[in-house]
């Protein structure tokens, strides 16, 4: 058990480029933490930094109160768990769980006794005589794995460890990981380019671009809150549409206007009435600027819904031609002509509306974010 501090962290490579900058991130025992980011952005060196396979350029990486930047790698306590399984290929099931133990100089029956026990939870021990080569992909990942927790790690550092498996074996094997991880507890980061994956296994998600945390914060606020424009479009699928509008005032009340562009052949206002934080927010900050509004696709409705969600009045209709309509059984998803890209609606399956026509669309005010349309941050957090 383990918990893991890292302060400042930064990472350059011999060309002097910091792949990973400034990297703040303090890690509670028994926590697991999903990094996720586009290609590129300093995952896997922020993991192999903290495994001890990477060294730090500047910063401090903590382990249970410890300071570790030059401590080794196998003294740092961490199990590390890589896409490519790294098993090794002449030896049995049974030896590479055993592998650990035994250069550890465990005493043969305990050995027994661990291999026996990991092989039962993983639901392989009928394969401890096999060869890797013998396995499946799943089977090979379930016996990393094993090896992985065998030891009893401080926490478990794992590289996408599910990537090269069929979306069905993922799935089984995303639901096993988040059970081990409530039977044993132990503290763990987890790599993975999967939302469902970072949303599901994750107490936090840390969002990476360029080198730098964009947010760190649970699944739920990550996706309700995000920090930037750049987490509210990288996380949800499909995501988050970013509207340009104007900050306004109607009636004594604070209102975005929804750029009159965007559909100028249609009367009626297009307008929503903001309340509480928010609303006083842009009042003080934005009054008259533009702004960038942030809606998800879920959160937007068709008028009977926006009736009984009791908001028909505080946001006026939104019309907009549809490009292309999908029908997925328990919605409809309606992708929406608009400036740059697509608007994306996700509504009840009851939807009628073909490509080409014109729909009318309401927001539900609270749930709206709005970003800066200079620096893109959210303007409440
Ligand atoms: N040994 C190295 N020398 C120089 N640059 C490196 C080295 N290792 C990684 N990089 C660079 O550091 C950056 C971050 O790489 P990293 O592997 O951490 O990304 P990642 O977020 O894990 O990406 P992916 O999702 O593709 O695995 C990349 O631009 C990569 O080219
Ligand atoms: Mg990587």
């Amino acid at each position: 058990m383990a918990d893991i501090l890292l302060k400042n962290v930064c990472k350059k490579f011999d060309n002097g480029r910091s792949v990973v900058d400034d990297f703040n991130l303090n890690i509670a025992d028994k926590e697991f933490i999903v990094f996720v980011g586009p290609s590129g952005c300093g995952k896997s060196t922020t993991l192999r930094m903290i495994a001890g396979l990477e060294d730090i350029s500047e910063g401090e990486l903590w382990i249970d109160g410890q300071l570790c930047n030059y401590v080794e790698a196998r003294e740092r306590g961490m199990s590390m768990v890589f896409q490519n399984y790294a098993l090794y290929p002449n030896m049995t099931v049974y030896g590479n769980l055993a592998f650990a133990l035994k250069i550890r100089k465990y005493p043969k029956q305990e050995v027994d006794k661990r291999v026996h026990e990991v092989a039962r939870s993983l639901e392989i021990e009928h394969l401890l005589k096999r060869r890797p080569s013998d396995l499946s992909g799943g089977q090979k990942q379930r016996v990393a794995i094993g090896s992985a927790i065998i030891r009893k790690p401080k926490a478990f550092l794992m590289d996408e460890p599910l990537s090269n498996l069929d979306a069905k074996l993922r799935t089984q094997m995303r639901v096993e990981f988040a059970k081990l991880h409530k039977a044993l507890g132990t503290t763990t980061i987890y790599v993975t380019h999967d939302q469902t994956e970072a949303m599901t296994l994750g107490t936090r998600i840390v969002v990476m671009k360029d080198g730098k945390v964009q947010q760190a914060d649970t699944p739920e606020r990550i996706y309700r809150y995000p920090a930037n424009r750049f987490v509210a479009e990288f996380i949800g699928s499909p995501p988050m549409n970013i509207l340009e509008c104007c900050v306004g005032q109607e009636n004594g009340q604070t209102v975005l206007l929804l750029d009159e562009e965007y559909d100028s052949r249609f009367s009626g206002k297009r307008r929503i009435y903001l309340k509480g934080t928010l609303a006083k927010c842009l009042f003080h900050r934005y009054m008259g600027k533009k702004v960038l509004m942030g809606i998800r696709p879920e959160d937007v409705c068709e008028y009977e819904e926006a009736v009984s969600g009791g908001f028909a009045d505080s946001c006026a209709g939104f019309t907009k031609r549809v490009k292309l309509r999908e029908v997925l059984g328990s919605e409809v998803v309606l992708y929406l002509e608009d400036k740059e890209k697509n608007f994306v609606a996700r509504l009840k399956p009851e939807n009628k509306n073909q490509a080409g026509d014109f729909v009318e669309l309401f927001f539900n005010p609270e749930k709206i974010q709005v970003f800066d349309k200079d620096t893109e941050e959210n303007v409440l957090l």
